[in-house]
Protein backbone atom coordinates (compact mmCIF):
# COMPACT_ATOMS: atom_id res chain seq x y z
CA UNK A 1 0.00 0.00 0.00
CA UNK A 2 1.02 3.57 -0.61
CA UNK A 3 -0.12 6.90 1.69
CA UNK A 4 0.42 10.64 1.17
CA UNK A 5 -0.75 14.02 2.81
CA UNK A 6 -0.58 17.29 2.11
CA UNK A 7 -0.95 20.30 4.22
CA UNK A 8 -0.55 23.99 3.12
CA UNK A 9 -2.27 26.42 1.07
CA UNK A 10 -2.83 25.05 -2.67
CA UNK A 11 -6.11 22.57 -2.78
CA UNK A 12 -5.34 19.15 -2.24
CA UNK A 13 -7.00 17.26 -4.76
CA UNK A 14 -4.59 17.18 -7.77
CA UNK A 15 -1.45 16.78 -5.21
CA UNK A 16 -3.02 13.72 -3.74
CA UNK A 17 -4.59 12.50 -6.75
CA UNK A 18 -1.19 12.89 -8.25
CA UNK A 19 0.54 11.27 -5.88
CA UNK A 20 -1.38 8.53 -5.18
CA UNK A 21 -1.29 7.84 -9.38
CA UNK A 22 2.73 7.62 -8.72
CA UNK A 23 2.14 5.24 -5.43
CA UNK A 24 0.07 3.16 -7.37
CA UNK A 25 3.23 0.63 -7.89
CA UNK A 26 2.80 -0.35 -3.99
CA UNK A 27 -0.64 -1.89 -4.69
CA UNK A 28 -4.36 -1.07 -6.48
CA UNK A 29 -7.09 -3.05 -5.14
CA UNK A 30 -8.54 0.18 -3.61
CA UNK A 31 -8.37 3.67 -2.92
CA UNK A 32 -9.38 6.91 -1.03
CA UNK A 33 -8.69 10.29 0.10
CA UNK A 34 -9.87 12.13 3.23
CA UNK A 35 -9.95 16.34 3.07
CA UNK A 36 -10.51 18.35 5.40
CA UNK A 37 -12.18 22.05 5.37
CA UNK A 38 -14.25 24.55 6.95
CA UNK A 39 -17.24 22.36 6.07
CA UNK A 40 -15.51 19.15 7.97
CA UNK A 41 -14.16 15.85 6.44
CA UNK A 42 -14.84 14.93 2.80
CA UNK A 43 -13.66 10.94 1.99
CA UNK A 44 -13.85 9.32 -1.38
CA UNK A 45 -13.16 5.92 -1.75
CA UNK A 46 -13.26 3.31 -4.67
CA UNK A 47 -12.93 -0.42 -5.14
CA UNK A 48 -10.69 -0.12 -7.85
CA UNK A 49 -7.87 2.22 -9.23
CA UNK A 50 -6.80 5.87 -8.83
CA UNK A 51 -8.38 6.58 -12.14
CA UNK A 52 -11.77 5.10 -10.52
CA UNK A 53 -11.04 7.27 -7.76
CA UNK A 54 -10.29 10.50 -9.77
CA UNK A 55 -13.41 10.06 -11.14
CA UNK A 56 -15.59 9.98 -8.23
CA UNK A 57 -13.57 13.10 -6.85
CA UNK A 58 -14.10 15.21 -9.88
CA UNK A 59 -17.81 15.08 -9.07
CA UNK A 60 -17.47 16.10 -5.85
CA UNK A 61 -15.46 19.36 -6.40
CA UNK A 62 -13.96 19.38 -2.77
CA UNK A 63 -11.36 22.65 -1.93
CA UNK A 64 -9.51 22.18 0.68
CA UNK A 65 -6.02 22.31 1.86
CA UNK A 66 -4.95 19.51 3.76
CA UNK A 67 -5.60 15.62 3.05
CA UNK A 68 -4.25 12.39 3.12
CA UNK A 69 -4.71 9.49 0.74
CA UNK A 70 -4.08 5.36 0.05
CA UNK A 71 -3.95 3.30 -2.56
CA UNK A 72 -4.27 -0.31 -1.57
CA UNK A 73 -2.81 -3.87 -1.79
CA UNK A 74 -5.26 -5.95 0.75
CA UNK A 75 -4.00 -7.68 2.79
CA UNK A 76 -6.52 -7.90 6.09
CA UNK A 77 -9.98 -7.76 4.65
CA UNK A 78 -10.88 -8.39 0.93
CA UNK A 79 -10.57 -5.28 -1.66
CA UNK A 80 -13.83 -4.03 -1.01
CA UNK A 81 -15.45 -0.06 -0.85
CA UNK A 82 -15.89 -1.09 3.12
CA UNK A 83 -12.79 -1.95 3.42
CA UNK A 84 -10.83 0.95 1.34
CA UNK A 85 -8.70 3.84 3.38
CA UNK A 86 -9.25 6.12 4.96
CA UNK A 87 -10.82 4.58 7.69
CA UNK A 88 -13.11 6.94 10.98
CA UNK A 89 -13.50 6.13 14.13
CA UNK A 90 -16.55 5.80 15.65
CA UNK A 91 -18.03 9.40 15.72
CA UNK A 92 -16.15 10.62 12.69
CA UNK A 93 -13.74 12.32 14.46
CA UNK A 94 -10.47 10.57 13.45
CA UNK A 95 -9.47 9.63 9.94
CA UNK A 96 -7.06 7.09 8.77
CA UNK A 97 -4.73 6.03 6.41
CA UNK A 98 -2.28 2.83 6.67
CA UNK A 99 0.06 1.19 5.12
CA UNK A 100 1.09 -2.19 7.23
CA UNK A 101 0.18 -4.83 9.28
CA UNK A 102 -0.86 -4.43 12.66
CA UNK A 103 -0.15 -8.04 14.28
CA UNK A 104 -1.68 -7.33 17.67
CA UNK A 105 -4.91 -6.04 16.77
CA UNK A 106 -7.07 -8.98 17.94
CA UNK A 107 -5.47 -8.13 21.14
CA UNK A 108 -6.12 -4.71 21.10
CA UNK A 109 -10.07 -5.19 20.49
CA UNK A 110 -10.42 -7.74 23.08
CA UNK A 111 -8.77 -5.40 25.67
CA UNK A 112 -9.76 -1.51 24.56
CA UNK A 113 -12.69 -1.54 22.20
CA UNK A 114 -15.00 -4.26 23.00
CA UNK A 115 -17.94 -2.01 22.91
CA UNK A 116 -17.11 -0.61 19.85
CA UNK A 117 -18.67 -1.55 16.49
CA UNK A 118 -16.20 -2.07 13.36
CA UNK A 119 -17.23 -0.48 10.21
CA UNK A 120 -14.39 -2.61 8.08
CA UNK A 121 -12.68 -5.80 8.87
CA UNK A 122 -9.26 -4.28 8.82
CA UNK A 123 -7.02 -4.21 11.23
CA UNK A 124 -6.42 -0.32 10.83
CA UNK A 125 -9.15 0.81 11.88
CA UNK A 126 -8.08 -0.41 15.31
CA UNK A 127 -5.49 2.89 15.16
CA UNK A 128 -8.00 4.89 14.76
CA UNK A 129 -10.69 3.74 17.09
CA UNK A 130 -8.45 3.30 19.65
CA UNK A 131 -6.92 7.12 19.16
CA UNK A 132 -10.91 8.34 19.92
CA UNK A 133 -11.29 5.88 22.97
CA UNK A 134 -8.19 7.04 24.37
CA UNK A 135 -8.89 10.99 23.61
CA UNK A 136 -11.83 10.70 25.68
CA UNK A 137 -9.83 8.96 28.40
CA UNK A 138 -6.48 11.26 28.00
CA UNK A 139 -8.04 14.51 26.74
CA UNK A 140 -5.31 15.49 24.26
CA UNK A 141 -4.75 14.15 20.84
CA UNK A 142 -0.90 14.34 20.56
CA UNK A 143 -1.08 12.06 23.90
CA UNK A 144 -3.66 9.58 23.13
CA UNK A 145 -2.34 9.47 19.43
CA UNK A 146 1.21 8.26 21.40
CA UNK A 147 -0.24 6.15 23.40
CA UNK A 148 -2.07 4.38 20.69
CA UNK A 149 0.89 4.08 18.63
CA UNK A 150 2.65 2.98 21.46
CA UNK A 151 0.65 -0.16 22.03
CA UNK A 152 0.54 -1.52 18.08
CA UNK A 153 2.63 -4.44 17.32
CA UNK A 154 3.72 -5.03 13.32
CA UNK A 155 4.23 -2.53 10.70
CA UNK A 156 2.70 0.61 10.19
CA UNK A 157 3.04 4.13 8.41
CA UNK A 158 0.34 6.11 9.09
CA UNK A 159 -1.23 9.35 8.84
CA UNK A 160 -4.32 10.73 10.95
CA UNK A 161 -6.54 13.78 10.44
CA UNK A 162 -8.45 15.33 13.19
CA UNK A 163 -11.64 16.98 12.24
CA UNK A 164 -11.64 19.35 15.04
CA UNK A 165 -8.06 20.62 13.38
CA UNK A 166 -7.17 21.77 10.75
CA UNK A 167 -3.50 22.56 11.27
CA UNK A 168 -2.20 18.94 11.88
CA UNK A 169 -1.55 15.34 10.66
CA UNK A 170 -0.10 13.24 12.83
CA UNK A 171 2.04 10.48 11.48
CA UNK A 172 3.49 7.40 12.25
CA UNK A 173 6.33 4.93 11.04
CA UNK A 174 7.60 1.36 12.10
CA UNK A 175 9.02 -1.46 9.40
CA UNK A 176 6.89 0.54 6.42
CA UNK A 177 8.76 3.36 4.83
CA UNK A 178 7.90 7.01 5.27
CA UNK A 179 9.09 10.19 4.51
CA UNK A 180 8.13 13.44 5.17
CA UNK A 181 8.57 15.97 2.20
CA UNK A 182 9.22 20.01 3.22
CA UNK A 183 8.25 22.90 1.46
CA UNK A 184 7.57 26.74 1.77
CA UNK A 185 4.26 27.24 3.54
CA UNK A 186 3.67 23.48 2.97
CA UNK A 187 4.27 19.79 3.70
CA UNK A 188 3.91 16.23 2.50
CA UNK A 189 3.52 13.04 3.99
CA UNK A 190 4.48 10.07 1.15
CA UNK A 191 5.39 6.32 1.13
CA UNK A 192 8.54 7.21 -1.28
CA UNK A 193 9.61 10.13 -2.48
CA UNK A 194 8.60 10.03 -6.24
CA UNK A 195 4.87 10.45 -5.18
CA UNK A 196 5.96 14.35 -4.10
CA UNK A 197 8.58 15.19 -6.14
CA UNK A 198 5.82 16.91 -7.59
CA UNK A 199 5.91 19.81 -4.96
CA UNK A 200 9.08 19.08 -3.47
CA UNK A 201 12.67 17.39 -3.60
CA UNK A 202 13.55 18.09 0.34
CA UNK A 203 12.76 14.86 2.05
CA UNK A 204 13.10 13.74 5.79
CA UNK A 205 13.35 10.24 6.38
CA UNK A 206 11.67 8.63 9.68
CA UNK A 207 13.09 5.78 11.79
CA UNK A 208 10.95 3.00 13.19
CA UNK A 209 8.93 3.85 16.26
CA UNK A 210 8.98 7.72 15.19
CA UNK A 211 5.86 9.98 15.33
CA UNK A 212 5.49 13.50 13.15
CA UNK A 213 3.27 16.04 13.76
CA UNK A 214 3.00 17.92 10.55
CA UNK A 215 1.86 21.20 10.43
CA UNK A 216 2.07 24.11 7.65
CA UNK A 217 5.26 25.95 8.33
CA UNK A 218 6.66 23.31 10.81
CA UNK A 219 7.27 19.86 11.29
CA UNK A 220 8.42 18.14 14.53
CA UNK A 221 10.13 14.37 14.69
CA UNK A 222 9.59 12.76 18.01
CA UNK A 223 10.40 9.76 19.74
CA UNK A 224 7.20 7.40 21.15
CA UNK A 225 8.21 9.07 24.39
CA UNK A 226 8.23 12.30 23.41
CA UNK A 227 11.81 13.04 22.58
CA UNK A 228 12.14 15.76 19.91
CA UNK A 229 14.58 14.76 17.18
CA UNK A 230 16.87 16.59 14.72
CA UNK A 231 17.20 15.63 11.26
CA UNK A 232 18.30 17.17 8.07
CA UNK A 233 16.41 16.80 5.24
CA UNK A 234 18.25 15.41 2.07
CA UNK A 235 17.56 16.27 -1.69
CA UNK A 236 15.90 13.40 -3.97
CA UNK A 237 17.56 13.14 -7.03
CA UNK A 238 15.26 11.66 -9.32
CA UNK A 239 14.60 13.63 -12.42
CA UNK A 240 10.52 14.02 -12.90
CA UNK A 241 11.15 13.03 -16.18
CA UNK A 242 12.67 9.50 -15.40
CA UNK A 243 8.71 8.71 -13.81
CA UNK A 244 6.85 9.34 -17.20
CA UNK A 245 6.40 7.12 -20.04
CA UNK A 246 7.23 9.43 -22.83
CA UNK A 247 5.87 8.07 -26.08
CA UNK A 248 5.82 3.97 -24.96
CA UNK A 249 1.99 2.93 -24.50
CA UNK A 250 3.82 0.81 -21.34
CA UNK A 251 6.42 1.56 -18.73
CA UNK A 252 7.37 -2.04 -18.89
CA UNK A 253 8.38 -1.55 -22.48
CA UNK A 254 10.19 1.21 -21.75
CA UNK A 255 12.05 -0.20 -19.08
CA UNK A 256 12.88 -3.00 -21.42
CA UNK A 257 14.38 -0.78 -24.08
CA UNK A 258 16.39 1.12 -21.24
CA UNK A 259 18.34 -2.16 -20.13
CA UNK A 260 21.47 -1.48 -22.37
CA UNK A 261 21.29 1.97 -21.64
CA UNK A 262 21.56 0.94 -17.76
CA UNK A 263 24.14 -1.62 -18.34
CA UNK A 264 26.71 0.89 -19.71
CA UNK A 265 25.63 3.76 -16.70
CA UNK A 266 26.57 1.00 -14.47
CA UNK A 267 29.93 0.59 -16.51
CA UNK A 268 30.15 4.13 -16.23
CA UNK A 269 29.91 4.61 -12.87
CA UNK A 270 32.08 0.93 -11.54
CA UNK A 271 35.18 2.17 -13.56
CA UNK A 272 37.73 4.92 -12.73
CA UNK A 273 39.55 6.69 -15.02
CA UNK A 274 42.08 3.97 -15.42
CA UNK A 275 39.60 1.65 -16.50
CA UNK A 276 39.73 -0.50 -13.14
CA UNK A 277 37.00 -1.46 -11.03
CA UNK A 278 35.91 1.53 -8.76
CA UNK A 279 34.15 0.26 -5.70
CA UNK A 280 33.35 1.30 -2.03
CA UNK A 281 37.12 -0.25 0.12
CA UNK A 282 34.65 -1.25 2.71
CA UNK A 283 32.56 -3.19 0.42
CA UNK A 284 35.72 -4.88 -1.34
CA UNK A 285 36.89 -5.86 2.59
CA UNK A 286 33.49 -7.11 3.10
CA UNK A 287 33.56 -9.22 0.25
CA UNK A 288 37.17 -10.73 1.26
CA UNK A 289 37.37 -10.85 4.41
CA UNK A 290 33.86 -13.57 4.48
CA UNK A 291 34.12 -16.97 4.27
CA UNK A 292 30.44 -17.53 2.69
CA UNK A 293 28.22 -15.20 1.20
CA UNK A 294 24.27 -15.57 2.06
CA UNK A 295 22.33 -13.71 -0.79
CA UNK A 296 18.64 -12.81 0.32
CA UNK A 297 16.21 -11.76 -2.00
CA UNK A 298 12.37 -12.44 -3.22
CA UNK A 299 11.50 -12.99 -6.72
CA UNK A 300 13.17 -11.34 -9.44
CA UNK A 301 15.49 -10.17 -7.44
CA UNK A 302 15.97 -13.68 -5.62
CA UNK A 303 16.79 -15.10 -9.28
CA UNK A 304 19.19 -12.43 -9.98
CA UNK A 305 20.76 -13.80 -6.89
CA UNK A 306 20.85 -17.36 -8.30
CA UNK A 307 23.04 -16.11 -11.28
CA UNK A 308 25.32 -13.56 -8.91
CA UNK A 309 25.94 -17.35 -6.92
CA UNK A 310 27.86 -18.60 -10.27
CA UNK A 311 29.70 -15.53 -10.72
CA UNK A 312 30.73 -14.92 -6.98
CA UNK A 313 31.56 -18.60 -6.63
CA UNK A 314 33.18 -19.18 -10.10
CA UNK A 315 35.25 -16.36 -10.32
CA UNK A 316 35.90 -14.82 -6.80
CA UNK A 317 35.54 -18.86 -5.26
CA UNK A 318 33.84 -17.44 -2.37
CA UNK A 319 30.74 -19.79 -1.77
CA UNK A 320 27.42 -18.73 -2.08
CA UNK A 321 24.11 -19.59 -0.29
CA UNK A 322 20.42 -17.99 -1.88
CA UNK A 323 17.85 -17.59 -0.25
CA UNK A 324 14.07 -16.85 -0.57
CA UNK A 325 14.11 -14.02 2.39
CA UNK A 326 10.45 -15.10 3.48
CA UNK A 327 11.50 -18.97 4.47
CA UNK A 328 15.21 -18.19 5.73
CA UNK A 329 14.37 -17.75 9.26
CA UNK A 330 12.09 -20.94 9.41
CA UNK A 331 15.22 -23.02 7.97
CA UNK A 332 17.99 -20.56 8.95
CA UNK A 333 20.92 -22.82 7.91
CA UNK A 334 24.14 -23.06 9.79
CA UNK A 335 26.01 -19.90 9.46
CA UNK A 336 29.57 -20.00 8.47
CA UNK A 337 31.67 -17.97 11.21
CA UNK A 338 32.05 -14.60 8.83
CA UNK A 339 29.43 -14.85 6.78
CA UNK A 340 28.48 -11.43 5.07
CA UNK A 341 24.53 -10.95 4.07
CA UNK A 342 24.35 -9.75 0.50
CA UNK A 343 20.06 -8.29 0.26
CA UNK A 344 19.32 -7.92 -3.10
CA UNK A 345 16.07 -5.38 -3.86
CA UNK A 346 14.95 -3.18 -6.62
CA UNK A 347 12.67 -1.35 -4.27
CA UNK A 348 14.87 -2.19 -0.86
CA UNK A 349 11.89 -1.80 0.88
CA UNK A 350 10.48 -5.53 0.49
CA UNK A 351 9.10 -6.55 3.93
CA UNK A 352 10.55 -9.82 3.86
CA UNK A 353 14.06 -9.61 3.42
CA UNK A 354 13.84 -6.71 5.73
CA UNK A 355 12.83 -9.18 8.30
CA UNK A 356 15.89 -11.17 7.51
CA UNK A 357 18.15 -7.96 8.00
CA UNK A 358 16.95 -7.31 11.28
CA UNK A 359 17.56 -10.78 12.13
CA UNK A 360 21.07 -11.21 11.19
CA UNK A 361 21.64 -7.64 12.01
CA UNK A 362 20.90 -8.75 15.78
CA UNK A 363 23.40 -11.68 15.47
CA UNK A 364 26.15 -9.03 14.90
CA UNK A 365 26.48 -10.38 10.91
CA UNK A 366 27.20 -7.41 8.50
CA UNK A 367 25.00 -6.99 5.63
CA UNK A 368 25.78 -5.59 1.55
CA UNK A 369 22.43 -4.29 0.39
CA UNK A 370 22.11 -4.33 -3.31
CA UNK A 371 19.36 -2.03 -4.50
CA UNK A 372 17.68 0.96 -7.10
CA UNK A 373 17.12 3.37 -4.34
CA UNK A 374 20.01 4.08 -2.20
CA UNK A 375 18.26 5.63 0.27
CA UNK A 376 16.02 3.05 0.80
CA UNK A 377 15.20 1.04 4.44
CA UNK A 378 17.47 -2.15 3.52
CA UNK A 379 20.52 0.51 2.25
CA UNK A 380 20.04 2.34 5.34
CA UNK A 381 19.66 -0.73 7.27
CA UNK A 382 22.92 -2.18 6.23
CA UNK A 383 26.28 -1.68 6.63
CA UNK A 384 27.31 -0.98 2.82
CA UNK A 385 25.24 -0.29 -0.33
CA UNK A 386 25.83 -1.00 -3.37
CA UNK A 387 23.72 0.49 -6.44
CA UNK A 388 22.00 -0.18 -9.28
CA UNK A 389 22.11 2.94 -11.33
CA UNK A 390 19.19 1.35 -12.74
CA UNK A 391 16.57 4.58 -12.71
CA UNK A 392 13.27 4.51 -11.76
CA UNK A 393 11.53 1.07 -12.23
CA UNK A 394 7.57 1.27 -12.38
CA UNK A 395 5.96 -1.62 -14.30
CA UNK A 396 5.12 -4.07 -11.60
CA UNK A 397 7.38 -6.88 -13.70
CA UNK A 398 11.03 -5.92 -12.69
CA UNK A 399 12.82 -5.81 -16.01
CA UNK A 400 15.49 -3.49 -15.98
CA UNK A 401 16.64 -3.89 -12.60
CA UNK A 402 17.01 -7.61 -12.72
CA UNK A 403 19.65 -6.62 -15.32
CA UNK A 404 20.96 -4.48 -13.79
CA UNK A 405 21.43 -6.43 -10.76
CA UNK A 406 23.47 -8.97 -12.22
CA UNK A 407 25.42 -6.61 -13.92
CA UNK A 408 26.38 -5.14 -10.59
CA UNK A 409 26.73 -8.58 -8.72
CA UNK A 410 29.48 -9.36 -12.15
CA UNK A 411 31.67 -6.84 -11.45
CA UNK A 412 31.54 -7.52 -7.23
CA UNK A 413 32.33 -10.80 -7.84
CA UNK A 414 35.71 -9.60 -10.33
CA UNK A 415 36.21 -6.98 -7.77
CA UNK A 416 36.19 -9.76 -4.85
CA UNK A 417 38.67 -12.16 -7.11
CA UNK A 418 41.56 -9.27 -8.15
CA UNK A 419 41.24 -8.30 -4.32
CA UNK A 420 41.81 -12.13 -3.20
CA UNK A 421 44.97 -12.15 -5.91
CA UNK A 422 42.86 -14.32 -8.45
CA UNK A 423 44.08 -14.29 -11.97
CA UNK A 424 40.61 -13.70 -14.53
CA UNK A 425 40.61 -13.79 -18.20
CA UNK A 426 37.27 -12.20 -17.85
CA UNK A 427 37.36 -8.74 -18.17
CA UNK A 428 33.80 -7.56 -16.67
CA UNK A 429 33.27 -4.14 -18.31
CA UNK A 430 34.63 -5.03 -21.70
CA UNK A 431 32.07 -7.93 -22.00
CA UNK A 432 29.30 -6.08 -20.27
CA UNK A 433 29.75 -3.39 -22.99
CA UNK A 434 29.45 -6.36 -25.59
CA UNK A 435 26.16 -7.58 -23.70
CA UNK A 436 25.05 -3.81 -23.74
CA UNK A 437 25.17 -3.93 -27.65
CA UNK A 438 23.46 -7.25 -27.84
CA UNK A 439 20.37 -6.49 -25.63
CA UNK A 440 20.06 -3.38 -28.29
CA UNK A 441 20.08 -5.19 -31.10
CA UNK A 442 17.11 -7.48 -29.38
CA UNK A 443 15.25 -4.75 -28.53
CA UNK A 444 15.32 -4.05 -32.74
CA UNK A 445 13.89 -6.95 -32.59
CA UNK A 446 10.49 -6.42 -31.60
CA UNK A 447 8.69 -7.55 -34.28
CA UNK A 448 9.86 -11.02 -34.77
CA UNK A 449 9.71 -11.14 -31.14
CA UNK A 450 5.84 -10.67 -31.16
CA UNK A 451 5.15 -13.12 -33.91
CA UNK A 452 6.89 -15.31 -31.76
CA UNK A 453 4.88 -15.11 -29.04
CA UNK A 454 1.24 -14.70 -31.32
CA UNK A 455 2.88 -18.10 -32.66
CA UNK A 456 3.24 -19.96 -29.42
CA UNK A 457 1.15 -18.53 -26.83
CA UNK A 458 -1.80 -17.86 -28.72
CA UNK A 459 -4.48 -19.59 -26.63
CA UNK A 460 -1.90 -21.24 -24.29
CA UNK A 461 -3.48 -21.81 -20.71
CA UNK A 462 -0.08 -23.29 -19.88
CA UNK A 463 3.88 -22.93 -20.93
CA UNK A 464 7.11 -24.41 -19.54
CA UNK A 465 10.34 -23.06 -19.88
CA UNK A 466 13.33 -25.43 -19.83
CA UNK A 467 17.02 -24.84 -19.39
CA UNK A 468 20.41 -26.33 -17.99
CA UNK A 469 22.67 -24.57 -16.10
CA UNK A 470 22.06 -20.75 -15.96
CA UNK A 471 19.92 -21.38 -18.71
CA UNK A 472 17.48 -23.25 -16.01
CA UNK A 473 17.79 -19.91 -13.69
CA UNK A 474 16.84 -17.68 -16.65
CA UNK A 475 13.87 -20.09 -17.37
CA UNK A 476 12.96 -19.39 -13.93
CA UNK A 477 12.51 -15.71 -14.68
CA UNK A 478 11.16 -16.45 -17.92
CA UNK A 479 8.40 -18.26 -16.66
CA UNK A 480 7.98 -15.37 -13.95
CA UNK A 481 7.59 -12.72 -16.14
CA UNK A 482 5.13 -14.95 -18.55
CA UNK A 483 2.92 -15.76 -15.36
CA UNK A 484 3.01 -12.31 -13.50
CA UNK A 485 1.14 -10.16 -16.56
CA UNK A 486 -0.10 -12.53 -19.12
CA UNK A 487 -1.46 -15.36 -16.63
CA UNK A 488 -0.28 -17.71 -18.26
CA UNK A 489 1.03 -20.79 -15.76
CA UNK A 490 4.31 -21.25 -16.69
CA UNK A 491 6.84 -23.20 -14.68
CA UNK A 492 11.15 -22.93 -15.46
CA UNK A 493 12.41 -26.54 -14.99
CA UNK A 494 15.96 -28.02 -14.89
CA UNK A 495 16.35 -29.40 -18.14
CA UNK A 496 17.37 -32.76 -16.79
CA UNK A 497 14.27 -32.77 -14.09
CA UNK A 498 11.99 -33.34 -16.66
CA UNK A 499 11.41 -36.77 -17.11
CA UNK A 500 11.14 -36.72 -13.06
CA UNK A 501 7.84 -35.83 -13.18
CA UNK A 502 6.88 -32.68 -14.88
CA UNK A 503 7.05 -34.38 -18.87
CA UNK A 504 3.70 -36.05 -17.56
CA UNK A 505 2.30 -32.28 -18.33
CA UNK A 506 3.27 -32.18 -21.83
CA UNK A 507 0.34 -32.66 -24.39
CA UNK A 508 -0.10 -32.34 -27.97
CA UNK A 509 0.71 -28.29 -28.72
CA UNK A 510 2.26 -27.64 -25.12
CA UNK A 511 4.43 -24.33 -25.84
CA UNK A 512 8.06 -24.92 -24.23
CA UNK A 513 10.82 -22.48 -24.26
CA UNK A 514 14.05 -24.22 -24.48
CA UNK A 515 17.39 -21.86 -23.54
CA UNK A 516 20.04 -23.11 -25.31
CA UNK A 517 23.15 -20.34 -24.70
CA UNK A 518 26.10 -22.47 -22.79
CA UNK A 519 28.24 -24.69 -25.01
CA UNK A 520 28.56 -27.52 -22.40
CA UNK A 521 24.72 -28.50 -21.89
CA UNK A 522 24.35 -27.73 -25.75
CA UNK A 523 23.69 -31.59 -26.47
CA UNK A 524 21.56 -32.32 -23.04
CA UNK A 525 19.00 -29.77 -23.22
CA UNK A 526 18.62 -30.05 -26.87
CA UNK A 527 18.00 -33.86 -26.07
CA UNK A 528 15.43 -32.57 -23.63
CA UNK A 529 14.09 -30.52 -26.53
CA UNK A 530 13.27 -33.79 -28.60
CA UNK A 531 11.98 -35.73 -25.64
CA UNK A 532 9.26 -32.96 -25.28
CA UNK A 533 8.63 -33.19 -28.99
CA UNK A 534 8.52 -36.61 -29.44
CA UNK A 535 5.31 -36.50 -26.89
CA UNK A 536 3.36 -33.59 -28.72
CA UNK A 537 4.88 -29.92 -27.09
CA UNK A 538 6.05 -27.30 -29.49
CA UNK A 539 9.25 -26.50 -28.48
CA UNK A 540 10.73 -22.77 -29.05
CA UNK A 541 14.59 -23.20 -28.71
CA UNK A 542 16.09 -19.99 -28.00
CA UNK A 543 20.00 -20.23 -28.72
CA UNK A 544 23.20 -18.15 -29.00
CA UNK A 545 25.03 -17.32 -31.91
CA UNK A 546 27.80 -20.20 -32.41
CA UNK A 547 25.32 -22.99 -30.15
CA UNK A 548 22.60 -22.58 -32.38
CA UNK A 549 21.08 -24.98 -34.93
CA UNK A 550 18.84 -25.68 -37.90
CA UNK A 551 15.60 -24.80 -36.94
CA UNK A 552 15.87 -22.82 -33.70
CA UNK A 553 13.20 -20.19 -33.39
CA UNK A 554 15.28 -17.47 -32.17
CA UNK A 555 19.09 -16.74 -32.10
CA UNK A 556 20.65 -14.19 -29.43
CA UNK A 557 23.88 -12.54 -30.49
CA UNK A 558 27.03 -14.19 -28.96
CA UNK A 559 28.14 -12.35 -25.77
CA UNK A 560 30.65 -13.73 -22.83
CA UNK A 561 29.15 -17.90 -21.37
CA UNK A 562 28.99 -16.13 -17.56
CA UNK A 563 27.10 -13.14 -19.00
CA UNK A 564 24.76 -14.73 -21.52
CA UNK A 565 22.09 -14.28 -18.92
CA UNK A 566 21.75 -10.35 -19.18
CA UNK A 567 20.98 -10.79 -22.81
CA UNK A 568 18.90 -14.03 -23.39
CA UNK A 569 16.41 -12.36 -20.73
CA UNK A 570 15.53 -9.83 -23.27
CA UNK A 571 13.17 -12.50 -25.10
CA UNK A 572 11.58 -13.79 -22.23
CA UNK A 573 10.89 -10.47 -21.43
CA UNK A 574 9.44 -8.96 -24.41
CA UNK A 575 7.33 -12.27 -25.16
CA UNK A 576 5.97 -12.26 -21.77
CA UNK A 577 5.12 -8.19 -22.53
CA UNK A 578 3.51 -9.41 -25.90
CA UNK A 579 1.53 -12.26 -24.61
CA UNK A 580 -0.07 -10.04 -21.70
CA UNK A 581 -0.83 -7.39 -24.55
CA UNK A 582 -2.23 -9.53 -27.06
CA UNK A 583 -4.67 -11.01 -24.17
CA UNK A 584 -5.60 -7.59 -23.15
CA UNK A 585 -3.87 -7.61 -19.91
CA UNK A 586 -2.89 -4.84 -17.61
CA UNK A 587 1.20 -4.78 -18.75
CA UNK A 588 2.07 -2.63 -15.86
CA UNK A 589 -0.35 -3.57 -13.38
CA UNK A 590 -0.87 -7.11 -13.26
CA UNK A 591 -4.01 -8.36 -10.94
CA UNK A 592 -3.72 -9.19 -7.50
CA UNK A 593 0.48 -8.35 -7.54
CA UNK A 594 1.98 -4.57 -6.06
CA UNK A 595 5.42 -3.79 -7.20
CA UNK A 596 6.65 -3.35 -3.52
CA UNK A 597 5.90 -5.59 -0.98
CA UNK A 598 5.89 -3.77 2.17
CA UNK A 599 4.33 -6.35 4.45
CA UNK A 600 5.86 -9.87 5.59
C1 LIG B 1 7.34 -7.94 -5.64
C2 LIG B 1 7.39 -7.61 -7.11
C3 LIG B 1 8.44 -8.45 -7.83
C4 LIG B 1 9.78 -8.28 -7.13
C5 LIG B 1 9.70 -8.64 -5.65
C6 LIG B 1 10.96 -8.28 -4.90
O1 LIG B 1 6.77 -9.18 -5.46
O2 LIG B 1 6.13 -7.80 -7.72
O3 LIG B 1 8.56 -8.01 -9.16
O4 LIG B 1 10.74 -9.07 -7.77
O5 LIG B 1 8.63 -7.91 -5.04
O6 LIG B 1 11.11 -6.89 -4.89
P1 LIG B 1 12.44 -6.14 -4.57
O7 LIG B 1 12.08 -4.68 -4.61
O8 LIG B 1 12.87 -6.57 -3.19
O9 LIG B 1 13.44 -6.51 -5.59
Amino acid sequence: CGIVGYIGTQDTTEILLKGLGKLEYRGYDSAGIAQLNDDGIHITKVKGRIAALREEVEKKEVRATMGIGHTRWATHGAPSYENAHPHQSASGRFTIVHNGVIENYEDVQREYLSDVDMKSETDTEIIVQLVENLYHELGDVQEAFRKAISLMKGSYAVGIIDQEDPNTIYVAKNKSPLLVGLGDGFNVVSSDSMAMLQVTDQFVELEDKEIVIVRREEVEIQKLDGTKVDREPFTAEIDESDIEKGTYPHFMLKEIDEQPFVIRKIIQEYQDENDQIKLDPDVRQAMTKCDRVYIIACGTSYHAGLIGKQFIEKLAQTPVEVHVASEFSYNMPLISDNPLFVFISQSGETADSRAVLVETKAKGYPALTITNVPGSTLSREADYTLHLHAGPEIAVASTKAYTAQMAVLAILAVDTAQAKGIELEFNPMKQLGIAANAMEALCDQKEEIEQISADFLPTTRNCFFIGRSVDYYVGLEGALKLKEISYIQAEGFAGGELKHGTIALIEEGTPVVALATQENVNYSIRGNVKEVAARGANPCVISMKGLDQEGDTFVIPEVHELLTPLVSVVPMQLIAYYAALHRDCDVDKPRNLAKSVTVE
